[in-house]
């Protein structure tokens, strides 16, 4: 972990250039991601993206440090940084601690993150005072979906003051940086302007100190629905479907496999090929 990015160094690019973050959740996406990025989070959007939940309702900790341990084998540079799943960390400082260590101890990464702000204030410092840096996320939080009734745009009108407090709560607790998700541009310029730690948005504009998507939503693989804040950057989803539909019509046609793909009772020299 020495090599990599640290809490502090994210931390210290408050007003510098704009921090890159995207969400991982294997090794080989986590190795592509590190070569770009210089967060990498493993999100409990893990269980929507790669397990077909419904929410993030259902992740487990158990979930998260299996792909964060998949995700560690491909990181050399940027800071990983996981998510404590719904359950794991609400009802009280000593449960998030015991959760936070586990995922720390297992997983090697340096920080997680956990979903809200004057609530949870209390909390994260508890955890930023034993050791652990905590990012924080405040906005539409996923895990509050039933109390907020669907993914609905936060911060408009008198509900800025809600969002902007929740933000400052976590700088104050002692978060090192804050995601901000789906909220108006000029609530996120505001926070951004306000607290002293970077804001990381999705959904909050380009005021923000950094962005975060989910890696298979810009890459067009995670195609069920498509929020209105996120640009594809491929459209693998596609790409997929045509590969596989060519597959299929290959091997019902028995083009596929062809000589080159198959093999003689004489083994070829290397110089001829695979063996
Ligand atoms: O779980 C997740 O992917 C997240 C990011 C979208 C911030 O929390
Ligand atoms: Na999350």
């Amino acid at each position: 972990q020495s090599r990599c990015l640290t809490p502090p160094d994210i931390r210290a690019r408050k007003g510098a250039a704009p921090i890159v973050c995207l969400t991982a959740y294997t090794t080989p996406v986590a190795r592509l991601a590190d070569a770009h990025c210089d967060v990498v989070l493993v999100g409990d959007s893990v269980g929507m993206v790669l397990h077909g939940l419904p929410s993030t309702l259902g992740v487990t900790l158990d979930m998260m440090i299996l792909h964060a341990k998949a995700v560690r084998r491909g990181l050399k540079r940027a800071l990983m940084v996981v998510d404590l799943p719904f359950g794991s960390y609400e009802e009280s400082p000593a449960q998030a601690f015991a959760s936070a260590a586990r995922v720390m101890a297992e997983t090697d990464c340096a920080a997680v993150k956990l979903e809200g702000g004057v609530d949870m204030a209390e909390t994260m410092a508890f955890l930023v005072k034993r050791g652990i840096p905590v990012m924080a996320h405040v906005g539409l939080t996923p895990q509050s979906v039933n109390a907020f009734g669907g993914y609905t745009v936060q911060g408009r009108g008198g509900d800025a003051e809600r969002v902007l407090a929740d933000a400052a709560a976590a700088a104050e607790a002692g978060a090192f940086a804050v995601v901000l998700e789906k909220i108006t541009a000029p609530l996120a310029r505001r926070i951004t302007e306000t607290i002293p730690v970077p804001t990381i948005g999705i959904g909050a504009s380009a005021a923000c100190d950094g962005q975060i998507l989910v890696v298979d939503d810009m890459l067009g693989l995670f195609a069920d629905f498509r929020p209105r804040f996120v640009r594809r950057y491929a459209e693998l989803a596609r790409d997929a479907e045509c590969a596989m539909a060519a597959y299929a019509e290959d091997v019902r046609a028995r083009r596929f496999p062809a000589p080159e793909h198959s093999f003689d009772d004489i083994p070829q020299t290397p110089a001829g090929g695979a063996v």
